[in-house]
């Protein structure tokens, strides 16, 4: 593991200082990979974008930083006054963060104009931070998925956070659990069996994506709010889901619903331009002419950040080429 030097360097394999700035490339940890309900610990450096949103120095919603100076959470993590949060990033375990965290105070918070309270929806808010962050092997972005990208059901993803922290032993360490994605049908028709009165909605708004087990058991509780939900795409981790809400936690027939990031892209991109999102490098497709190159180049070993793509779509596309140059010979 390289190790940790100072803010913004780390040594990698001893062959001297390298700056971190350069391997910072969203969704790629240098660790590899109620309270949430039977999860498991997880290691410093393994979801280097988990962020906890304190109210008053008190763990309130978990967050993830999107940049050097953005975090993304749920809207109904804001409910006092601004200049009582705080950002805690790089923190492995809550109750002794460590020397390689960092807290920094909240700028601004931009909440969707769609939020109208708890399981509504646009349950996501943006965090601009007071200062830039520096990266380090513990402080990483992850990717946001460009509004393309497909997470099918099944697709095994992974949500993180300290949640339900009364029953979270200390050091109260950051909890990982595996959850498939759910189809919002299926999930729909879940929330609707044995119904109960109560405000509880019995349909998946098209902004919203469930992940977890119709049988229960295991999911993301009170505490995981605003934390993410990761699946990988290409070759980087991708923020698929915010932890929004819930019928109770780990219920049979109740998974966690989540707010889709994919719905939010133009949303995202209006108040952050900068902000790069990633494509599914398994979409077929035309592409640009810089992919096709992108692709060819991948191919001779070379190492790239970003997005790796497989070598299927370096062929489709060729092919496709192929077919057109033909077509204008014979013509
Ligand atoms: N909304 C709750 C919170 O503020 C819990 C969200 C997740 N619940 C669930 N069953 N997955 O932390």
């Amino acid at each position: 593991m390289p190790q940790y030097r100072r803010r913004g360097w780390y040594d990698q394999d001893g062959q001297g200082l390298q700056e971190v700035q350069a391997t910072s490339a969203c969704g790629r940890p240098h660790v590899s990979l109620n309270r949430i309900v039977k999860g498991q610990d997880t290691v410093p450096g393994e979801f280097p974008w988990q962020i906890s949103l304190q109210l008053n120095k008190r763990h309130v919603c978990g967050g993830s930083l999107i940049s050097e100076e953005w975090v993304i959470t749920a809207a109904h993590c804001f409910y006092q006054d601004l200049s009582q949060y705080q950002v805690l990033l790089g923190a492995n375990q809550l109750s002794n963060p460590g020397p390689q965290s960092c807290c920094l105070g909240v700028k601004k918070v931009i909440v969707n104009p769609t939020y109208a309270g708890q399981t509504s929806s646009g349950d996501i808010a943006l965090v601009q931070l007071t200062r830039k962050v520096h990266y380090s092997e513990f402080i990483l972005p992850i990717c946001l998925p460009d509004a393309s990208v497909k997470f099918p059901p099944g697709k095994v993803c992974w949500v993180t956070g300290w949640g339900n922290l009364l029953d979270l032993p200390s050091p109260q360490t950051l909890q990982k659990l595996q959850v498939p994605i759910i189809d919002s049908k299926t999930c729909s028709a879940l929330y609707r069996t044995n119904i109960a009165d109560g405000p509880i909605p019995r349909v998946i708004k098209d902004d919203m994506i469930c992940a977890g087990f119709a049988e229960g058991r295991k999911d993301a509780c009170k505490g995981d709010s605003g934390g993410p939900m990761v699946c990988p795409v290409g070759q980087s981790w991708v923020l698929a889901g915010i932890v929004s809400w819930g019928e109770g936690c780990a219920i049979e027939n109740r998974p966690g619903v989540y707010s889709r990031l994919t719905y939010y892209q133009k949303w995202i991109h209006s108040h952050i331009p900068g902000i790069q999102f990633v494509k599914d490098p398994n979409s077929h497709g035309l592409r640009e002419w810089r992919d096709i190159h992108y692709l060819r180049s991948d191919t001779s070993g070379q190492k790239h950040p970003g997005v790796h793509l497989p070598s299927h779509a370096s062929s489709l596309s060729a092919s496709l080429l192929m077919f057109l140059l033909c077509l204008l010979i014979l013509i």
